[in-house]
């Protein structure tokens, strides 16, 4: 299972020296949460393309950003994350209106495109959208910020698309990617990797002041049987 760090609980006066850290340790995914302090129910603000672009610039291009958009008007502004060099972008279905238009228009600049659900969200909303989705990420959280509890009920929705995505797959098919986010730490991860997730964002799990980055990514790894 790929483990990929959020951000939201780094210091951010401190974000180069933390992707520098997250890197040493073994991380090739870096997971960037936008919200423009309307569309999430907390009226969170987090950070736009411009740090995303210093973010790129800092990593270099061997590792994969994505850019988890909690915006409202995704339609609209995603072009500005393509261009400001993430490689995946993941739009909330509860914020647009045509998705295969947006999936289309991401793949014709290249860029993969992946769709999240809230919690709430049923898997049916995206299951016809699945042969062109590179990811598909299910919430355990109700997106607003860093370090709240894990959702175990969306284990039914989780096997939902594994079972979906493998049927997919075997039919010669998209390899979509089945990613988890919110409230992922070690002592739940092995749950996750049982229900068919792939790719598990994990923040405040790796990101605190209980132990570096490598220490806490360790300790996921070992609840992982790696
Ligand atoms: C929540 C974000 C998640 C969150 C994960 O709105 O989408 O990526 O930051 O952080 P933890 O792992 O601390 O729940
Ligand atoms: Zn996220």
């Amino acid at each position: 299972m790929i483990i990929t760090p959020s951000i939201l609980t780094a210091n951010f006066c401190e974000l180069g020296n933390t992707m520098d850290e997250a890197i040493a340790a073994g991380i090739d995914w870096i997971h960037l949460d936008v919200m423009d302090g309307n569309w999430v129910v907390n009226r969170t603000i987090t950070f736009g393309p411009a740090l995303i672009k210093s973010i790129r610039d800092r990593v270099g291009s061997e590792i994969f950003v994505d850019c988890h958009l909690m915006v409202t008007n995704a339609e609209e502004n995603w072009e500005q994350y393509v261009d400001a060099g993430v490689d995946l972008v993941i739009f909330h279905v509860e914020a647009v209106e045509d998705i295969q238009g947006l999936i289309d228009n991401l793949h014709a600049r290249g860029c993969q495109a992946g769709a999240v659900l809230n919690p709430a969200t049923d898997a049916s909303t995206i299951l016809p959208y699945l042969p062109s989705l590179d990811l598909v990420l299910v919430m355990s959280v109700v997106p607003g910020k860093g370090g709240q509890s894990f959702m175990s009920e969306m284990e039914e929705k989780t096997r939902t698309f594994r079972a979906a995505i493998d049927a997919q797959i075997d039919a010669g098919g998209r390899t979509t990617k089945l990613m988890i986010d919110g409230g992922v730490k070690a002592h739940n991860v092995a749950q996750v990797a049982d229900w068919g997730v792939e790719v598990a964002v994990v923040g405040s799990g790796l990101i605190n002041d209980k132990g570096t980055i490598a220490e806490n990514l360790a300790e996921i790894h070992t609840a992982l049987g790696a």
